[in-house]
Formats: C-alpha cells, sequence, structure tokens
C-alpha cells in the first residue's frame, strides 16, 4: 500500500490522561515554503532548559540507558555502547517524569534535519501488567537521543529504534510513540509497554490498520512479533472479519476512545487535522500564532542549529530541578545560577496572565506577537546574510551573525518577560486583585482539579464535546479516567 507523497498530517496523543503529550505535523504539501513542521505540547512539570549539543567522536565509549528503581513502573539501569560519532543536535532537555533520570529529551533537530519528538501512548492495562520488574532497555528519551545522535533519514531513525529494542529492550511507563520527520517524509513508531519489545511504524497515520504481511511494505515496519503476540493473546482473531489494527488492538481500550477523535485534549486530532487544512498554505507564524500556540505567555525565539551556544538564562537553573529542595548547588554551576532563569520568569508571566485571562491574555499576546513579528521580519535578512558569508568561504563569520542574533532575540525576549510580569504585577496589586493564599498546600495533590490555564471557561483536558463551557470555571473537580 503507497500513500501519495502530499498527504499532511499526522498527530498522536493516545492517552486517556490529562497529562499526555501531543505531537503534531504539517507535510510539505501543505506548507506556505514547503518546509515540513513539527511541533509538540509536554506536561512535564519539572525545570526545562535548552541545550545544543555538539557532534562528537567516541572511542569505546559507553552510554547508560534505561530507568532506577525509583520510577513509577521500577527498573534498572544498563550500559550499551555508543556509536562511534554522534551528530550535532538542539533539545529541550529537562530534569524528571515519572521518576526517570535527568537529563531527559523529548526530541530535538539534529544537523541532518532529522527531527524527532516522542509522545505519551498509552496501551492497554493488561499490556502493561505484563512488564517485568525490574524492567530494562531504552526508555523514550534515550530512544529519541539515539535518533538525534545517529539518524541520517526519518526512516534510519525508526531503524534504530527497531533495533535498539530488539537488542536491549525497551523501558517505559506505559506505552510510548515517536514522530520523527525529515525533509520529506514523517514515520509515527509506536513502542508498547509490556517488555515483549513489541512495536509498530508507520509512514503518515495514525497507526490503526496494519497490514499483517508488513514487511513486504515500504510504508509500514514493526517487530516480527507485532501481530502473532496479538493473537496469542487472543486480542486479534486471524480468522475473524475484523482487519488487524493497531490501534485496536494494542491501545488503551475504552468506550469512545479512538486514534483520531478520542483525544482527551479540549480539541481532537480530527478537529486540528482540519483546522490545519482550512489553513492551508500554513506559515510558520500561522503555526506557532493560530494553530498550535504551545507556549501561552513566551514568545518564540530563532535557534539555528549552527549557533554556538545557549546564553545561562536559557541554560540549566535549580527552579523545578529534582531534588533541589534538598541539596547544595554544585560550585560548577554557581555564575549560570546566578542568572535569570527564563523558565522561571516566563512561568511568572503565565501565572499574571492566566488569573484574569479575559483581560490580560490579548494583551499580552499582542505584545508576544508583535516581538515574534520583528523577528520574522528580520529572518530574511539574516538567513540571506549568512548564506552569503558562508558562500564566500566565510563560514565561521556565519555562524558567529547567527549566534549573535538568536542571543540578541532571547535577551530581549528575557526583558520583554520581566517587562510584563513587573507591568502585570503593579495592576494587579494596585487595581486590588492581588489575593493572598488561605494557606493551603502550595503544590496541586494531583487529583484531577483544574490547574492554572488561560482557557476561558472550558476545561482543556476534556474533549470540547464532553463539556458544556461555564461562565466561571476554576478549580472545578472531575473524576480522572484514569
Ligand atoms: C556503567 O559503566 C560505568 C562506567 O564504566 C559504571 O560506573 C557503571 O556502574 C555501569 N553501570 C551499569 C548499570 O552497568
Ligand atoms: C561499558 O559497559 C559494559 C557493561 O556494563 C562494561 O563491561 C564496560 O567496561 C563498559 N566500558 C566502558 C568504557 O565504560
Ligand atoms: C484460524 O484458522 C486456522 C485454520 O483453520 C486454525 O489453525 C487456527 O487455530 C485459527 N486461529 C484462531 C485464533 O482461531
Ligand atoms: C473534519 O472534516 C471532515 C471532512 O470535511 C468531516 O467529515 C469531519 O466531521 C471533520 N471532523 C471534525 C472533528 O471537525
Ligand atoms: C503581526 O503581523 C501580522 C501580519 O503578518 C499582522 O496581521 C498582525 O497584526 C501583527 N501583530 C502585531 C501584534 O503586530
Amino acid at each position: 500500500m503507497m500513500f501519495s507523497q502530499v498527504s499532511v498530517i499526522a498527530l498522536l496523543c493516545f492517552a486517556r490522561t490529562t497529562s499526555a503529550s501531543c505531537g503534531f505535523y504539517i507535510g510539505k504539501a501543505l506548507t506556505a515554503d514547503g518546509s515540513v513542521m513539527l511541533s509538540r505540547t509536554s506536561e512535564e512539570v519539572s525545570s526545562h532548559w535548552l541545550e545544543i549539543f555538539s557532534a562528537k567522536d567516541h572511542s569505546n565509549a559507553n552510554m547508560s540507558v534505561g530507568v532506577t528503581e525509583h520510577a513509577s513502573m521500577p527498573g534498572r539501569l544498563m550500559n550499551i555502547s555508543q556509536a562511534s560519532n554522534t551528530f550535532r543536535y538542539l533539545s529541550m532537555e529537562y530534569s524528571d517524569f515519572e521518576g526517570f533520570l535527568a537529563p531527559l529529551t523529548n526530541g530535538g533537530v539534529n544537523e541532518k534535519g532529522i527531527a524527532v519528538r516522542d509522545k505519551w501512548a498509552q496501551n492497554r492495562d493488561d499490556l502493561i501488567a505484563m512488564t517485568p520488574n525490574p524492567q530494562m532497555g531504552l526508555q523514550y528519551s534515550d530512544l529519541a537521543r539515539v535518533v538525534l545522535e545517529r539518524a541520517n533519514t526519518a526512516r534510519e531513525g525508526v531503524e534504530l529504534i527497531g533495533q535498539m529494542s530488539a537488542e536491549y529492550g525497551y523501558a517505559n511507563y506505559g506505552g510510548n510513540s515517536h514522530l520523527i520527520a525529515d525533509a520529506n517524509e514523517v514515520c509515527i513508531v509506536w513502542e508498547m509497554s509490556g517488555g515483549k519489545k513489541l512495536w509498530a511504524a508507520e509512514r503518515l497515520g495514525y497507526i490503526e490498520d496494519f497490514p499483517v504481511d508488513f514487511t513486504n511494505s515500504p510504508d509500514y515496519m514493526g517487530s516480527l512479533n507485532i501481530v502473532s503476540f496479538a493473537i496469542e493473546q487472543g486480542w486479534w482473531n486471524p480468522n475473524g472479519t475484523e482487519p488487524f489494527n493497531i490501534f485496536n488492538v494494542y491501545a488503551y481500550q475504552a468506550e469512545g476512545y479512538t486514534a483520531r477523535d478520542g483525544g482527551a485534549k479540549y480539541m481532537s486530532q480530527a478537529a486540528l487535522e482540519n483546522a490545519t487544512r482550512a489553513m492551508a498554505p500554513v506559515t510558520e507564524k500561522d503555526l506557532i500564532e493560530r494553530l498550535w500556540p504551545s507556549s501561552v505567555t513566551a514568545p518564540f525565539n530563532p535557534w539555528w542549529l549552527g549557533v554556538k551556544g545557549i546564553p545561562p538564562e536559557y541554560g540549566l537553573h535549580r527552579y523545578l530541578y529534582k531534588n533541589a529542595a534538598s541539596t547544595f548547588l554544585d560550585p560548577e554551576y554557581q555564575y549560570q545560577e546566578a542568572t535569570y532563569f527564563a523558565g522561571r520568569t516566563f512561568k511568572q508571566v503565565l501565572y499574571y496572565t492566566c488569573s484574569n485571562p479575559e483581560a490580560f491574555l490579548p494583551i499580552v499576546q499582542n505584545i508576544l506577537h508583535g516581538f515574534e513579528n520583528a523577528s520574522f521580519a528580520d529572518l530574511k535578512w539574516v538567513e540571506r546574510s549568512a548564506q552569503t558569508l558562508a558562500e564566500n568561504g566565510q563560514r565561521e563569520a556565519a555562524l558567529d551573525l547567527l549566534t549573535f542574533y538568536s542571543h540578541a532575540r532571547a535577551e530581549k525576549a528575557l526583558a520583554l518577560g520581566k517587562t510584563m510580569v513587573d507591568t502585570l504585577d503593579a495592576y494587579t496589586k494596585l487595581t486590588g486583585q492581588f489575593p493572598m493564599p488561605s494557606g493551603s498546600p502550595i503544590n496541586d495533590p494531583g487529583l484531577g482539579t483544574e490547574t492554572v490555564n488561560c482557557l476561558v471557561g472550558w476545561d482543556p483536558d476534556l474533549p470540547a464535546d464532553q463539556q458544556t463551557p461555564l461562565k466561571t470555571f476554576r478549580r472545578q473537580t472531575r473524576a480522572r479516567i484514569r
């Protein structure tokens, strides 16, 4: 079975839980400049920082992978051998999820133009229950990093995940997937919980109907047991009339839970897909401002892979870092920790903005869009100038120019963030709208009450058709599905 070259969008957020992460891909046929776009939202609470990893040569080096006994599904770390060379890549690193060890990554983009994002893709409970304790193997972040470090194409990324899972196993917290894109195509890989080395991949799609003889198809890949295991377990009958459907067989089993329409978020995958098609040809600005504003109160900054470093304000800090509350700072980080932290500043903007989203959100977003407009307007001359330098044998100067521009924008963005916090702080306090907390615990107990968000009148973690808009909607409780 062949898909046409012009096919378009793939979006996954296969999780029946409020802490799902979603990925979003727009193919080159739907974008204004013929590039592919990949985006993601995540709900890891922990500290996040931007990092550029240099290309490296390694000789006989090991890498430590897996999860520890402290993970939500306990495991043991293992050493596997590192490749002899790894590529340069850019990643948003973070400090904790489900007890997994820092630093973690959901993905990023490498020097070969390969972009990868992981997304929660939960499996059926009986599969999760089969997971050995301790579990061993690479976990979602290890797999994303291996793809960034080693893959030349999207397809190669899938093959790497397949090989690594077959050789070392897959450690998890209930199933996960990766969206891997290059300039031409995108693949979705779903790694299954259970310790059975099960995985399935499809070029461009939601991984639903899946050919039983997938090894003969260029559009599908998977572990060789992906069909036989389902038959063994009685999850699919090869003699029946139902086609083999990976989602139906391996996903979390619940009434009304489907790959395309049954999401756990306010908008379903299908609704977002339709919105994207209606907007085509899509520009990067459409994506970040209208379609997928994954950053509600922080501006987007341009980064190129050739940028020589990240300003300390955007690097690793202890704010929300695991164990920061019970340890002293390593003096090596004294200077970096002394800087303002962009992650913290824009969280402050978020909290103030979402305290009164009707009044503040349009103003804050207009400011951010104005800032982003100015960056977009500069991109043409910045990239043209860098290219001219590179074409004239001045590669270093080209990289210096890109570094200078990215840093200048990042610093300006942070200054803007501070101004916004100060302004919102003054306004909120001076107009008598600043309530002191009443003394309840500062950490949300995680029981499913609404947490801070800017979606007025709606719950972002429930499909729109399962809720009625409420005029004053704050901290409504509801039962969690799991
Ligand atoms: C991995 O290798 C390092 C260095 O060789 C060693 O200290 C560590 O104990 C090893 N970890 C495991 C789980 O084998
Ligand atoms: C790599 O890991 C293996 C298995 O833990 C260990 O035997 C070997 O000594 C390690 N090599 C290095 C260079 O750390
Ligand atoms: C399917 O049919 C074949 C041939 O009749 C039989 O050997 C096999 O046991 C059947 N499988 C199931 C799961 O019913
Ligand atoms: C998306 O568009 C298709 C085709 O127009 C339509 O059938 C479907 O109902 C739409 N889905 C949603 C969720 O809007
Ligand atoms: C940003 O630019 C778009 C045109 O591309 C314009 O419609 C919009 O009003 C601008 N926004 C701001 C806040 O300047």
